[in-house]
């Protein structure tokens, strides 16, 4: 069974749409960051701030071995896991790949930006890291959920795609 893997930008919902899908379709969630978190003993901000985002990078890549190896996961991956093709590709391989489209003002503008160590650079190079991103989400998704006007939406829209293709 494929797993599905959720992608796009800090603070486009990717933990709450996968919470809410785990639920409506029966399937165990996990969480990239959250993974990363238990393995090191740490938070984000803190591997972030001593080792830096290449070692993070190379967590992220770890754990998206791991969980490819997996079967009937919903995974929510942090937002900068699809930028090294070697994070992204097992995962791609296993799954359904999701991306959330939520427009990136917007996102800014009720971003918890705590504990989020890329995001703490203002406003206009949010808008600039999601333009350097955008063409990735865009290559990596085998699907775009945009358009949505609240997560349960979102989840819904996916459940619909993954019942259909994984379960039909
Ligand atoms: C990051 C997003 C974060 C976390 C880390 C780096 C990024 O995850 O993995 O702070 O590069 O966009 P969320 O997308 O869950 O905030």
């Amino acid at each position: 069974m494929k797993n599905i893997v959720l992608i796009g930008m800090m603070g486009s919902g990717k933990s709450t749409v996968g919470d809410s899908l785990s639920r409506m379709l029966g399937l165990e969630w996990v969480d990239t960051d959250d993974l990363i978190e238990a393995k090191e003993g740490r938070s984000i901000r803190d591997i972030f701030a001593r080792e830096g985002e290449d070692y993070f990078r190379n967590l992220e890549q770890a754990v998206s071995g791991e969980l490819a190896g997996r079967q009937g996961l919903v995974i929510s991956c942090g937002g900068g896991l699809p930028l090294r093709r070697e994070c992204i590709a097992p995962l791609k391989d296993a799954g359904l790949v999701f991306w959330l489209y939520r427009d990136p003002g917007k996102t800014y503008d009720t971003l918890d930006a705590v504990g989020r160590p890329l995001a703490q650079q203002g406003r206009e190079a949010f808008l600039e890291r999601f333009a350097q991103r955008e063409p990735i989400y865009q290559r990596e998704a085998d699907y775009i959920i945009r358009g949505h006007t609240t997560t349960q939406q979102a989840a819904e829209r996916i459940a619909a795609i993954y019942r259909e293709v994984c379960q039909p």
